[in-house]
């Protein structure tokens, strides 16, 4: 059965307006669901949905006592991370996408998704779901929609997003929305009326994540998986943001955002760029082992940042619940997620105890005598296989964690004082380092490179670049995008935050790191930020500037003098390595690439002869 407008138009919301239900009807009439529901975000909305997916097999329900409303969802195994080679931005122009990206034609890409969206959610129910990425009404959020025929997908959004009724009403009210469609790619019906049983992760093998950068819209098919499906998080508010922020001049950032105050009561704010799973929660999430510092949560994955009246740079986080990488969240890596997990969470592809509770690799020491693995199938210590898939998730609400900011949801945003660009690399990139200027640290954040996780498909631990933490998730020329962040750094003048390089992965000789991390980050940034009140001088060298090894505070560390050196060390050979690749790495923007980062890189290798 296809809905017709007319229908629709009798079961949406008073306060949906034509221009909306017209385009839901347009997506039914391709997609041919059998019902359509408008969320209203409400818990009894979410409560009916848990209890359709714990019907269908999809949700498991955890031990109410152990871990109260919280469920289980085991995804298909080919559906377990974000597919960047399935990822497009669909551009007008081959070179408006830029060689980083996936691009596809937009006319023949939406020839190619009307043909497999066609009747592609008959037999399901399609969820019209309208949501704010930031807090309702800050002059930083934005509006979408998301239709999808994934339950799933709706109580996952319920929690990332500001989701339901209130984002509906400001739409009605003539605020500005982005639309995105999502299937899953797996009807209960053919075009013949043929019927199938559902499964518990529906899928496809063919998948689609498209992005319109000139139209502002996304479609994505094939997979129910993270990003791939809750399309408020990397397609809209870093994808399609990033073309936004472009235009209107503020910056989509993939940075975690955190409040810190130090022991004289004074508060900064900080951004974060890290490559996926290199430890970003743990840094969100920073419990500090300095003592009088204060660390507090206002984003762990995405900042949205915008010049404020006063000249400086305010950011929000404009997601509303983290999406976290499970394997390895720990009482000793980071306690606060894991307590913030006790309750109303959803778990996916993490293993299942005899108890009814959730367990994955690096949770305990010990590991449980047997457990049901993320795919199903009984599990013992001397399994071969992990328990848990290393891109496993959790879904909770942001404020579950007892570190959240009082400020996290301020419409407004924080005042940011500095940046930092992290990555995982076992040689060459120091603790920290902070860079000379806004120039060079666009430079710094442009080269950025790490080591593959398995967040995304590819070989785990090859090195690769991931420019400002954002390589697969710019919605246009990363050139572009770089010439952006030098234009926002002559708008910010003076006022700019400063910005910094971290490396907490860095290895000695034999492969052992050379840094505790964690906890221990603190002092790194406390020396940051005792920089940016001019309390310490620095050491210029080849890549910036550098603590004064007295000026690190390394008390109660069980680090000795040489091995604090080594954290610092620069080989100026292995540097001119880096350099040549940069320079190889930047050839590929032809003349997109902003001058101003040839002249960093002739300055850099100025440096690394002057060091030789
Ligand atoms: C994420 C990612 O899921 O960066 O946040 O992959
Ligand atoms: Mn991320």
């Amino acid at each position: 059965m296809s809905v017709d407008t007319q229908q629709l138009a009798l079961n949406a919301p008073a306060d949906a307006p034509a221009a909306l239900i017209e385009w839901v009807a347009g997506v039914a009439e391709l997609t041919q669901p059998d019902a359509v529901h408008w969320c209203d975000g409400s818990e009894a909305e979410r409560d009916r949905l848990c209890a359709e997916m714990l019907a269908a097999g999809t949700f498991i329900k955890l031990n109410e006592a152990l871990r109260p409303n919280s469920y289980l969802a085991r995804s298909s195994a080919s559906d377990v991370a974000r597919v960047e080679s399935r990822t497009y931005i669909c551009s007008e122009n081959e070179a408006d996408a830029g060689p980083t990206n996936n691009w596809a034609d937009p006319v023949e890409m939406k020839q190619t998704l009307a043909k497999v969206f066609d009747g592609s959610m008959r037999g399901r129910t399609m969820y019209v779901v309208p949501f704010s990425m930031g807090p309702l009404g800050g002059n930083i959020s934005k509006l979408g929609i998301e239709i999808t025929d994934s339950p799933y997908v709706v109580v996952n959004m319920r929690i990332m997003t500001r989701m339901g009724a209130e984002p509906l009403a400001r739409i009605g009210a003539g605020e500005y929305w982005v639309p995105a469609v999502h299937s899953v790619g797996y009807p209960l019906i053919d075009a013949e009326g043929n019927t199938r049983p559902d499964v518990a992760w529906p899928c496809s093998d063919d998948k689609y994540i498209t992005h319109f950068p000139e139209t502002r819209e996304i479609w994505s098919y094939g997979s129910g998986y993270g990003g791939n499906a809750l399309l408020g998080k990397k397609c809209y508010a870093l994808r399609i943001a990033s073309v936004l922020a472009r235009d209107e001049g503020w910056l989509a950032e993939h940075m975690l955002i955190l409040k810190i105050t130090g022991p004289d009561g004074r508060v900064y704010h900080l951004t974060a760029a890290f490559p996926s799973a290199c430890g970003k929660t743990n840094l969100a999430m920073l419990r500090p082992t300095i003592p009088g510092w204060k660390v507090e949560t206002v984003g762990d994955d995405i900042a949205w940042m915008r010049p404020g009246p006063d000249g400086r740079l305010y950011a929000i986080n404009p997601e509303a619940g983290f999406f976290g990488v499970a394997p390895f969240t720990s009482e000793k890596t980071n306690p606060t997620a894991l307590h913030s997990l006790s309750h109303d969470t959803i778990f996916t592809n993490v293993a299942l105890t005899d108890d009814g509770d959730v367990w994955w690799e690096g949770m305990t020491d010990d590991k449980p005598a047997h457990l049901i693995d993320w795919q199903g199938n009984d599990w013992t210590p001397e399994s071969s296989t992990k328990a848990a898939h290393p891109n496993s998730r959790f879904t909770v609400r942001a404020d579950q964690a007892d570190s959240i900011s009082d400020d996290w949801e301020n419409p407004d945003g924080v005042p940011i004082d500095l940046i930092l660009f992290g990555g995982r690399r076992a040689s060459n990139v120091p603790l920290i380092t902070e860079t000379f200027d806004w120039q060079q640290g666009v430079f710094v954040g442009a080269t950025v490179s790490s080591e593959q996780t398995a967040a995304a498909e590819g070989a785990v631990g090859a090195l690769r670049r991931d420019p400002f933490a954002m390589l697969p998730f710019c919605g246009y020329n990363m050139a572009d995008y770089w010439s952006h962040w030098l234009k926002m750094g002559r708008t910010l003048g003076d006022q700019a935050p400063r910005v910094f390089q971290v490396n907490w992965f860095r290895k000695d000789a034999n492969g052992t790191f050379l840094w505790p991390g964690f906890g221990e980050n603190a002092r790194a940034i406390e020396w940051a930020l005792r920089r940016i009140n001019g309390e310490v001088d620095a050491i210029d060298v080849l890549n910036g500037r550098q603590p004064k090894r007295d000026d690190l505070n390394a008390e109660g560390l069980d680090i000795t003098a040489e091995q604090l050196d080594e954290l610092f060390h620069l080989d100026p050979d292995a540097w001119a390595t880096e350099a040549d690749l940069t320079e190889e790495y930047f050839a590929q923007f032809g003349d997109r690439l902003p001058n101003e980062l040839t002249d960093e890189l002739t300055a850099l290798r100025g440096r690394i002869s002057d060091a030789r």
